[in-house]
Formats: structure tokens, C-alpha cells, sequence
């Protein structure tokens, strides 16, 4: 099978390249991004030599680049990760959330619908539901709960989750979607909760917390998510929808103190700062159908998935340092420089 992995030079997008480059020798993985500020490909040095993986530079919104790639390559699958995923850049800079997530998406379905694809994966996130209350913890989002989004982020989402099923029941394209909780783990971009936590109580800076540090997300260690996509690509039903999370909810608090724990840093480093306007209280997925259904069952729990991960950052400061220092941008040139 060749398949295309769109944002593979992301967080998720770059640990799903690795994970299938790794467990599918026989099949091709191209590596389609775009290397906005987020898309890093010192995250796929280590698969970067393999013979079943190839990258390709590009903007999923480019109709005439996407189509002659489709005709080019002639994929059999495509898993779109690629996107703005920063809740707050989304609060200031809206309209390119709308360009990527959006019209990005459509554009990969109109090659989908021209050149014909065995499976378009959407890789959704459980924000399109909204919120839940904090008072009502008998509450989750299952695939039936109507979506309602808060910020520009989950509204682009949402808005591209609508496109995809219209795309399924207008011209037929076998696509599927999952709806994950955040994810955490190795070679996430450090504006991101977790990463930029560590980072900064690593260098003894302060540790912006939102609001009161209350609101709760349901946090799944990001090769969990990989192998759930994996499944729902070879064995999800056509058309369907599934929600995946692990039980794993934590206020931001404490997720800030599991780090600080395990650190060995002071509490004295977290300042309370102004709230994120539109600020979603809780996330919880119900992953009930992907269980039942599929069989998935997650390898990591938040105590054993937070220890791997934060050892990863210990393990790896010069991945995440060139990244704080600007130097990351420059591996492209430095790789590919030369072949252009
Ligand atoms: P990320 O920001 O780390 O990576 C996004 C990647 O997409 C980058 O490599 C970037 O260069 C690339 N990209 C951006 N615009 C592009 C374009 N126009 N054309 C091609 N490539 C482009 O994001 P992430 O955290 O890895 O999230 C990946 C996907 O998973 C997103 O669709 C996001 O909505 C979804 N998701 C994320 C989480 C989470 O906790 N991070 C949870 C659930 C779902
Ligand atoms: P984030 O990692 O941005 O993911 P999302 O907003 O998509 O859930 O944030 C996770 C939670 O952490 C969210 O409730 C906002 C909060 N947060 C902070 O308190 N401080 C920060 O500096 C950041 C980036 C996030």
C-alpha cells in the first residue's frame, strides 16, 4: 500500500510516520507537509533513510500541487494530519485555520474524488463537541454528541469533520474519522501544555497557568493514538466515526504538578495568569466503540505515559533547544538543500 501521511513532520503526524515506517516494511509511507513553524524534520531523522518512507514538501491547500501529486503517486491511502492545531494562535490569527484545516481538507478530498483512494482518514479531535461541565463527571462525549465548538481551532475542525461525511454521502469516498483527547509524548512542539512546562521548569522560568488551572483535559499518550488510527484505517467501518481517550482526565494543575514532581522543581514556579478568552472547561471521551468494535486498548497509563515522556525530554534537550532557538528551520535546507 502507499500512503500518504499529511503533517508527518508534526507532533502525532511525525510519531505516526515513524510507528507504520517501523511496523509496515512492505508498505510506502510519503511524508506530505507543508513546514509551517510546527512541521520539524529533525523528528524524522530516524526514519529518514529507511527505503519505505519518503518526504515530500507541500501545502495541502495547493489544488494544483495536490492534484498533480495524486497523479503522480497514486495513493491508496491518505491520513490528513496536517493542520493549525494551536488553540491560541487560533484566537489570534483565525482566517489561516480556516485555509489549512478547512479548504486543506476539501482540496485533499477533491483529489480523493478525482483520482479515486481506497481510504481518506480524517484525524479529528474530541474538541468539535465543546465542553463539558465541571460538575457533571458522569458526562463524556460519544460519537452522538452534536458538536459545538468554542474557539476558531475546534470550529475548523468541526467545519472539515462536515465536509468529509458530505464528501462520503454525496460521492461516495470511503473516509473514516477519529476524534482524539490530547495527547502528549516525544516530539511535541513546546507551546503545547506539557512540553512547554517541562522546558521552562528545566530552565527555572516560570509556569503560565490559565485561570485558575481547573479546567480538565483527558490526556492519551500519543503512540496510543497511533495505534488507533492504524486500526481504524485497515479495520473501521467505512463513513464512521470514532472517539478515542484512555480515562485519563486531569485538572491543568495537576498536570503542571506531576511535572513539577518530577523534576524536582519548587511549585513556586507556577504564576497564575490571565485566562484564554472562550476557554473550554472539561474534555472526556467515552472510547467505547473503539473497544468494542476494534479491540483497541491503550498501552499507557497518564503516571507511566507522563514518566516515558518526560524522560524523553530529558533524553533529547537538543530536539526540543533547537526548536526554542529557531535552528530546526534550518534542517530543511541543510537535508533537502542540495536536491532541490
Ligand atoms: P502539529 O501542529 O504538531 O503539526 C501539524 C503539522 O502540519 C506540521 O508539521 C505542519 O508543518 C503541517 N502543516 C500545517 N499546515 C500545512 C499545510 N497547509 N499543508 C501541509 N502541511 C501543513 O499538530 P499535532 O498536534 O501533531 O496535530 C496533528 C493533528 O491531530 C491535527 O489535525 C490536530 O487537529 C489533531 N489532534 C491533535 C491533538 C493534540 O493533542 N495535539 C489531539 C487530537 C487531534
Ligand atoms: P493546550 O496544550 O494548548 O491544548 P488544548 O487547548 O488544545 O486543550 O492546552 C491544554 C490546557 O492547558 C488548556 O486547558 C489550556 C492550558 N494551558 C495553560 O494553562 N497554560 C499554557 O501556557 C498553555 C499553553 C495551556
Amino acid at each position: 500500500m502507499k500512503i500518504i501521511v499529511t503533517g508527518g513532520a508534526g507532533f502525532i503526524g511525525g510519531n505516526f510516520v515513524h510507528y507504520m515506517v517501523e511496523k509496515y516494511p512492505e508498505d510506502m509511507i510519503i511524508n506530505l507537509d507543508a513546514l509551517t513553524y510546527a512541521g520539524n524534520l529533525e523528528t524524522l531523522k530516524p526514519v529518514e533513510n529507511k527505503p519505505n518512507y519518503k518526504f515530500i514538501k507541500g501545502d495541502i491547500a495547493d489544488r494544483e500541487f495536490i492534484f498533480k501529486l495524486f497523479e503522480d503517486e497514486k495513493p491508496d491511502v491518505i491520513v490528513n494530519f496536517a493542520a493549525e492545531s494551536h488553540v491560541d494562535r487560533s484566537i489570534t490569527d483565525p482566517e489561516i485555520f480556516v485555509r489549512t484545516n478547512v479548504m486543506g481538507t476539501t482540496t485533499l478530498l477533491d483529489a480523493c474524488k478525482q483520482f479515486g483512494i481506497k481510504r481518506f482518514h480524517q484525524v479529528s479531535t474530541d474538541e468539535v463537541y465543546g465542553d463539558l461541565p465541571l460538575d457533571r463527571p458522569d458526562l463524556f462525549f460519544t460519537e452522538e454528541t452534536p458538536l459545538h465548538t468554542s474557539s476558531p481551532y475546534s470550529s475548523s475542525k468541526a467545519s472539515a469533520d462536515l465536509f468529509v461525511m458530505a464528501y462520503h454521502r454525496t460521492f461516495g469516498i470511503p473516509v473514516s474519522i477519529s476524534r482524539c483527547s490530547n495527547n502528549y509524548g516525544p516530539y511535541q512542539f513546546p507551546e503545547k501544555l506539557i512540553p512547554l512546562m517541562i522546558s521552562r521548569a528545566l530552565a527555572d522560568e516560570e509556569l503560565p497557568v490559565y485561570g485558575n488551572g481547573a479546567n480538565v483535559r483527558d490526556w492519551l499518550h500519543v503512540k496510543d493514538h497511533c495505534q488507533a488510527i492504524d486500526l481504524i484505517v485497515r479495520k473501521g467501518a467505512d463513513g464512521c466515526v470514532y472517539n478515542i481517550g484512555g480515562h485519563n482526565e486531569r485538572t491543568n494543575l495537576e498536570v503542571v504538578k506531576t511535572v513539577l514532581r518530577a523534576l524536582d522543581k519548587p511549585e513556586s514556579l507556577i504564576k497564575y495568569v490571565t485566562d484564554r478568552p472562550g476557554h473550554d472547561r472539561r474534555y472526556a471521551i467515552d472510547p467505547k466503540k473503539l473497544e468494542t468494535e476494534l479491540g483497541w486498548k491503550p498501552e499507557f497509563n497518564f503516571d507511566t505515559g507522563m514518566k516515558q515522556t518526560i524522560q524523553w525530554y530529558l533524553e533529547n534537550r537538543e530536539w526540543w533547544e533547537h526548536i526554542i532557538s529557531g535552528e530546526y528551520s534550518n534542517y530543511f535546507e541543510k537535508m533537502y538543500g542540495d536536491k532541490l
